[in-house]
């Protein structure tokens, strides 16, 4: 007998995505149908004999289809969260990573402690952490720079959902070649995938995610030796320059960093216990 109710197609799509070895199966199913029936987790038990129309199986059974083929749930929803804040996300952005909220209250802090007042945050993105900056630091003026136009079209949308647009300027720039301030953040989740490496990612990473957003060049280091050797020119003295890095990154940026004379190069480590925020200071 098809399923028919929430119960049923509930235990019918985790079925179908564990045996498509989706390890996540049982809360991706919960999430799509969810999502299908704008349902919060609690009335998707408490209304569990609810019956499902023809619309709302017809696009359960779509979302199955994609999270089957490995599409991030994220850009099957086309949303998520970040900081506690709600991001719309799609195939131009990469889906903002808890590690990142790592960077994000790293310069949340510094912003607080030392009242800096203008961040630049460079590969935006879908804006994840310039519009959390520009939300829990209502004193500070962010620059939000991506070099892609549909990033930068989800970002803007991003800042109006978070009410927040007018306190971000976004900028279609090459790193800095379209920056023309100084600011005392310069903030950056660079591309930093070994260009080698992409091929052996997992397929959601690899197959649905903007390349453009992983790769890092052959070492990795691309976006980190630009970004350190031209940002004096837009750093205020004092002022702090923060990477998000790759597990094992650590000692080369903060070398990069020394050899142009940063000082106070420190490492953060994300919740794993892996090297993941690079801080200095411009002096
Ligand atoms: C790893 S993603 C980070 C996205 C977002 N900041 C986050 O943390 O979720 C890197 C971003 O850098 C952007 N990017 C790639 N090359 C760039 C360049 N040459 N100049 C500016 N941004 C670039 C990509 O489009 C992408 O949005």
């Amino acid at each position: 007998m098809s399923p028919s109710n929430v119960k049923e197609w509930l235990s019918y799509g985790k079925m179908l995505l564990k045996k498509s070895e989706i390890e996540s199966y049982s809360i991706d199913a919960e999430v799509l149908l969810m999502t299908v029936l704008n349902f919060t987790k609690t009335e998707l038990f408490t209304k569990d004999s609810h019956i499902l129309s023809e619309e709302e199986t017809e696009k359960y059974i779509k979302f199955l289809e994609k999270r089957k083929n490995f599409m991030p749930v994220q850009y099957i929803i086309g949303k998520c969260e970040f900081m506690s804040l709600d991001f719309n996300v799609n195939q131009s952005t990469l889906i903002p990573r808890c590690d990142t909220e790592i960077l994000v209250e790293y310069a949340i802090n510094s912003i607080k402690k030392n009242k800096f007042k203008t961040v630049l945050d460079i590969g935006t993105g879908s804006g994840a952490i310039a519009i959390s900056i520009a939300h829990y630091c209502p004193n500070t003026k962010v620059t939000a720079a991506d070099i892609s136009e549909n990033a930068l079209k989800t970002a803007k949308k991003n800042a109006e959902k978070n009410a927040v647009s007018q306190k971000i300027d976004f900028i279609k720039s090459d790193i800095f070649e379209n920056i023309t301030s100084k600011y005392d953040i310069i903030i950056s989740n660079p591309p930093y995938i070994k260009s080698d490496t992409i091929k052996t990612l997992m397929p959601q990473v690899k197959e649905y995610e903007p390349i453009s957003a992983l790769d890092g060049g052959s070492d990795g280091l691309y976006f980190y030796k630009k970004i350190i050797s031209e940002c004096k020119n837009y750093l205020n003295k004092n002022g702090e320059l923060l990477f998000e890095i790759g597990y094992d990154q650590s000692l080369e940026i903060s070398k990069l960093l020394s050899e142009k004379n940063f000082t106070e190069i420190k490492t953060t480590k994300d919740y794993a216990g892996l090297d993941r925020v690079v801080s200095s200071v411009y002096k």
